[in-house]
């Protein structure tokens, strides 16, 4: 199956999965790497092995209408079939959501629905666990769709708050989890072992 990988920032779960393709642990491949962020370590990441990466953002496009147009023809030129959103701080256009139905997964660092939204992404949602004083986070692998964060839960993990935990400590161990879900829950799609009825996502 081949993949597109979105990412914003330094890339550590596109390592993850590209780890799980070199070690046989998911059946796909790299087909396209998109960032917003033209200083994305994840954008050097696949340059180094060789996988195709575009620097792609709306504020290069005059109307969103041909920002989508632009995204849809990249995806169809790569081949892609299934889009991993890993640390994409930016929202996906409808048309792309509509046209990958199903296929498009987003990695989420706590347990859905408790701690998403706006304003929850990376350090915030740890922050937002802590001040909480919840005993247990951890990870969520999702569909998404038009509603941020809301989508289809596909895989989740749990990791307990212990005391004395900052956000930072606390992210690090979240991430050791979220770098074991992620390609595991890709590859349950890849491998074609889901079905989705409604809000439920049975894996066979
Ligand atoms: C990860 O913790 C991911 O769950 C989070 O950003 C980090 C990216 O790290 N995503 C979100 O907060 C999305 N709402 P990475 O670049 O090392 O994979």
């Amino acid at each position: 199956m081949n993949i597109a990988v979105f990412a914003s920032g330094r890339g550590s779960n596109f390592q993850a999965i590209l780890n799980a393709i070199d070690d046989g642990r998911l059946p796909a491949r790299v087909a396209l790497l998109v960032s917003n962020n033209s200083k994305a370590g994840a954008l050097e990441l696949a340059r180094s092995r060789k996988i195709p990466a575009m620097h792609l953002n709306q504020k290069q496009y005059s109307s969103e209408d041909m920002y989508e147009e632009r995204l849809l023809e990249l995806l169809e030129r790569h081949g892609v079939e299934l889009i991993a959103l890993a640390g994409y701080m930016k929202r996906i256009p409808v048309k792309v959501i509509d046209r990958y139905k199903n296929r498009i997964l987003n990695i989420h660092p706590a347990l859905l629905p408790a701690f998403g939204g706006a304003g929850m992404y990376g350090i915030h949602v740890h922050e937002a666990v802590l001040a909480s004083g919840a005993r247990t986070t951890g990870a969520t692998v999702h569909i998404v769709d038009e509603e941020y964060d809301e989508g289809p839960i596909v895989m989740q993990k749990a990791v307990d708050v212990l005391s004395g935990d900052t956000p930072e400590t606390l992210a690090a161990r979240v991430l050791l989890v979220e770098h074991e879900i992620y390609p595991k829950a890709i590859a349950v799609f890849a491998s074609k072992r889901v079905r989705i009825e409604g809000r439920n996502v049975w894996i066979q």
